[in-house]
């Protein structure tokens, strides 16, 4: 039997294998997403994310050290403020966990890059992204809030702001009023593409930040829509994003690569809570091999074109690399 073309030559060895291989996952892609909490000494699990803590400021600058130490290059800062009210203003209190982690953070290990979420959900009463007003989250009104959050996190000492709330026009509000604060430097990650999805179930419980009433369908958008997808790319990258991120990542890697054909910018993905669970869960009845199974997925996002993942699994991965 005579053939010419073999595939297969190429795969005969591992040594081979990873000399044609085309994409490849680093610790430096990962960036590990912390939730902060007020008190002391604080390390409680989150039930549905098996490993993943509810933290206070000193035990998160433990586990920032660590996330340092890995090599993972970047941490994001989620919070549960101690108040909420109707306008979500412990999100830009400069006493709330959020921005005093950051501080601690930055003060203890200069080098991480801090990405701070902003959003309203977390810190307000009714659990929406934004200003009510007769029932439907204001977009206007809204934005001058976003404001305060990224220019409150900037104060205390954040790398990179990443707006998470789907208003209309926030990144062109948020940059300017950063600038108008000299925070030039401080760059915006916006979650450009954020699906309304299931997919961020056990954040919310996480998080508490679920909606007392209607959902998030007005803001977030349609699972079903990709040509919408491109449209928001296109405009937060004119409004000035410097990171444009995709949201969930494993159902939605077909927007990822649309999304890379068409611009020159990083882009990230955000491999989200249910994702993490799914895994987790089918980890532990032993139905999947988790460490595989967790590299094919990251590798495969790499592949669809994310320059960066964000991922509650990135303290394994790092593990696994560096061995
Ligand atoms: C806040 C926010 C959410 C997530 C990140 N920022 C939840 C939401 O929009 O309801 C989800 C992250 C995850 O599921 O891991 N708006």
């Amino acid at each position: 039997m005579k053939q010419k073309l073999r595939p297969r030559r190429m795969r005969i060895s591992e040594n081979i294998r990873s000399m044609i291989r085309e994409n490849n996952l680093s610790t430096k892609d990962l960036i590990y997403p912390i939730f902060v909490v007020a008190g002391e000494k604080i390390k409680d699990e989150i039930k549905s994310m098996p490993n993943v803590y509810h933290l206070s400021v000193d035990n998160a600058v433990e586990v920032a050290k660590k996330i340092a130490d890995l090599g993972i290059p970047s941490v994001e800062i989620f919070g549960l403020p101690t108040y909420k009210d109707e306008i979500g203003s412990s999100a830009w209190d400069m006493n709330s966990p959020v921005q005093r982690a950051i501080s601690a953070i930055k003060k203890n290990i200069p080098e991480l890059v801090i990405v701070g979420d902003v959003c309203l959900c977390q810190y307000t009463t009714h659990g929406h992204c934004g200003k009510i007003i007769d029932h439907y989250v204001d977009n206007d009104q809204t934005l001058e809030l976003l404001q305060k959050v990224a220019v409150s996190q900037a104060k205390a000492g954040v790398d990179i702001v990443a707006p998470s709330d789907m208003m209309d026009g926030r990144v062109l509000a948020i940059r300017e009023a950063l600038d108008e604060k000299n925070f030039v430097n401080v760059s915006i990650m916006s979650y450009a593409v954020k699906y309304s999805s299931g997919f961020y179930g056990p954040f919310r419980d996480a998080a508490d930040s679920s909606p007392k009433f209607g959902d998030r369908k007005q803001y977030q958008m349609d699972p079903a829509n990709v040509r919408e997808a491109m449209k928001e790319v296109e405009i937060d990258l004119d409004e000035g994003a410097d990171i444009i991120m995709i949201k969930p990542a494993m159902a939605y890697l077909d927007i990822v690569s649309k999304v890379r054909e068409k611009i020159n910018r990083p882009i990230a993905v955000y491999n989200v809570s249910g994702e993490y669970a799914m895994i987790k869960a089918a980890a532990a009845n032993g139905w999947i091999d988790e460490k595989r199974i967790v590299l094919e997925t990251l590798t495969c996002m790499k592949r669809a074109g994310a320059d960066i993942i964000i991922s509650y699994h990135a303290m394994d991965v790092a593990k696994w690399i560096n061995d």
